[in-house]
C-alpha cells in the first residue's frame, strides 16, 4: 500500500509534520526527487532534528530511502547520519544506486551562476546546494551516479571526463578560480571513500526492486515529495523552479515503480492555509505594496515562523492562491488535502483568498502557462470572516467540529473548489496538533 504526500504550493507547506504523521504507520518512507535543498525539522521525544536530506521517518526507526530521482550529496548524507547516531539513533537509510551524486563543483557552480544572474536581476534564489547543476549533468549524460562511487576505477574515469569541463567553465566562462572543487585527485579520494562506506554499510539498493519486494511483503510505503507543485520543473513557474519533479508523477520515475503503483494508493496534497515563498517568482496574492499589506505579511510571517529552514531567509507571504491549488489538484491527481497553519490566521483584522486571477481583462481560474503572464496576473480576491484565536490544543483534542465556524467555512470552500476531501487540519506545530478526519491507510 502506498501514500504519496506532495506540496501543492511553493515548497514550504509543512509537509514534514504530515509525513511524520502518516509515516507512523509506514514501514518505508521514500524521497523520490531533490536533494539537500529540502529542509525539514522533526521533533521526537522533545528532541529536535534538523534534516535536509535524510528522510524524516529515519528518526523513528522507519526505513528511509533516497530514490533514483534524487541527487545525493554524500557529505550531507554522512554528516546527518553521524549526527543522528551521536544522538543515540540507529537510522536505516538506503540510497538508490541510480541516484546522482552532488559534487563540490556543483555547489560552486550553483553559487557562481546565481551571482552572474544577479547582475541582471535574474537570480532564481536557489538554496545553493548544487541541485540544478547536478540535474544538468544528469540530463547531459555526464553525471556520476551513486553506483559509480562503489567502483573506484569507474569513478576516476568519469571524474577525468567531467572535472576538466567544470574547471574550464569556472575559469574560462566565469573568470573565477576553480580551486579545490576541481582537484581531481582529492575528489576521487574523498568520493571513493564515501563509496567504500556506502558499500560497507550495505546502504545502496536497486530502488525499484527493493521497493517492489517491500510492497510484496505487505509493507506500507510513503512517497515523500520535497518542494512543491509550483516549483516543479515542468508544472511550476519556470524558471523560478527547482530542477526536479516534486509532483506525484515524480514518485514513479524517481523510484522505479510504475504509475499504477502510485495511482493505486492515496495522493495527499499539503496546503498551507496561506501562501509563502522563498526566492523569486510570481506571487499574485503576495501581501506587499502598501503599509497595511506589509504589516499583515509581517504578522503572518512572524506567527507562522516563515523563515527558510535551509537558508534562514524571510519568506514572502500572501493570501491563499486558489488558481495554484486547482493546478496542483489536477497535476497531482489529489485524493485528499491536508490543510495546516490554520491557527496562524486566527484573529487577523481581515482575511481573504485569491479566488481567481485577472489577466488582460479576463478572469482565469488556473495559472497561465507563461511565467511572464503569471507575473502580470492580479488576484480576484474573496473575503472570509476571520476566525478568533482559541485554545488550539483543546480544538485538536475535540476534533473538526470544535473548529471555529468561520474556519470550517474556509475549509469547506477549499473542498468544493478543489473537488477533494480535507483529510487533516493542522492547528499548531506539534504532532498532536493535527485533527485527522480521514486516515489514508484506511482507504488504500
Ligand atoms: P534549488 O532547488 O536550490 O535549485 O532552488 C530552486 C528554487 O526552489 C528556489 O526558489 C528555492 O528557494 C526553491 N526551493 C528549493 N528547495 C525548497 C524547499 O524545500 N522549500 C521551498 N523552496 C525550495
Amino acid at each position: 500500500m502506498t501514500v504519496t504526500i506532495v506540496g501543492t504550493q511553493l515548497g514550504d507547506e509543512g509537509k514534514g509534520a504530515l509525513v511524520d504523521r502518516y509515516g507512523g504507520a509506514a514501514d518505508v518512507v521514500v524521497r523520490y526527487q531533490g536533494g539537500d535543498n529540502a529542509g525539514h525539522t522533526v521533533v521526537e521525544d522533545g528532541e529536535e532534528y534538523a534534516l535536509s536530506l535524510v528522510p524524516s521517518g529515519a528518526v523513528r526507526g522507519t526505513t528511509g530511502v533516497l530514490g533514483n530521482g534524487c541527487v545525493v550529496n554524500p557529505q550531507t548524507l554522512f554528516s546527518e547520519l553521524d549526527d543522528l547516531r551521536e544522538r543515540g539513533l540507529e537510522p536505516d537509510v538506503r540510497v538508490a544506486r541510480r541516484a546522482h551524486v552532488i559534487f563540490p563543483y556543483h555547489r560552486r557552480l550553483d553559487g557562481i551562476e546565481e551571482e552572474a544572474k544577479a547582475d541582471s536581476g535574474e537570480e532564481i534564489g536557489t538554496t545553493g546546494r548544487g541541485i540544478g547543476p547536478s540535474y544538468e549533468d544528469k540530463a547531459a549524460r555526464r553525471g556520476v551516479r551513486v553506483g559509480d562511487l562503489l567502483a573506484p576505477d569507474v569513478l576516476r574515469e568519469k571524474l577525468e571526463h567531467v572535472v576538466p569541463q567544470k574547471r574550464a567553465l569556472i575559469e574560462d566562462v566565469y573568470d573565477a578560480d576553480a580551486g579545490e572543487e576541481c582537484d581531481l585527485e582529492a575528489l576521487h579520494e574523498e568520493y571513493a571513500d564515501y563509496g567504500r562506506r556506502l558499500g560497507e554499510e550495505g546502504m545502496t539498493v536497486n530502488c525499484g526492486d527493493y521497493l517492489a519486494d517491500r510492497l510484496a511483503d505487505g509493507d506500507n510505503v510513503v512517497f515523500e515529495g520535497a518542494q512543491g507543485t509550483c516549483i516543479d520543473v515542468d508544472h511550476g513557474n519556470y524558471p523560478f523552479v527547482t530542477s526536479s519533479n516534486p509532483t506525484a508523477g515524480g514518485a514513479t520515475v524517481g523510484t522505479g515503480l510504475g504509475p499504477t503503483v502510485v495511482g493505486d494508493g492515496e495522493v495527499i496534497g499539503v496546503v498551507k492555509a496561506y501562501l509563502s515563498r522563498v526566492g523569486s517568482g510570481p506571487m499574485p496574492t503576495e501581501l506587499d505594496g502598501d503599509d497595511e499589506a506589509e504589516a499583515l505579511a509581517t504578522e503572518i510571517r512572524e506567527r507562522g515562523g516563515e523563515f527558510g529552514t535551509v537558508t534562514g531567509r524571510p519568506r514572502r507571504v500572501g493570501w491563499l492562491d486558489l488558481p495554484v491549488l486547482r493546478h496542483a489538484a489536477r497535476a497531482n491527481g489529489l485524493t485528499g488535502i491536508a490543510v495546516n497553519h490554520l491557527d496562524v490566521l486566527a484573529d487577523l483584522d481581515e482575511l481573504a483568498v485569491g479566488h481567481a486571477y485577472e489577466l488582460d481583462g479576463e478572469t482565469i481560474h488556473t495559472p497561465p502557462t507563461r511565467t511572464e503572464a503569471w507575473e502580470e496576473c492580479s488576484p480576484v480576491t474573496r473575503s472570509f470572516e476571520p476566525w478568533p484565536d482559541v485554545d488550539w490544543d483543546a480544538v485538536a483534542d475535540e476534533g473538526y467540529d470544535a473548529l471555529p465556524a468561520a474556519a470550517r467555512t474556509y475549509l469547506e470552500y477549499l473542498e468544493s473548489e478543489l473537488d477533494t476531501e480535507v483529510y487533516a487540519v493542522g492547528v499548531g506545530p506539534d504532532r498532536d496538533q493535527t485533527i485527522e478526519l480521514v486516515d489514508p491507510w484506511d482507504r488504500v
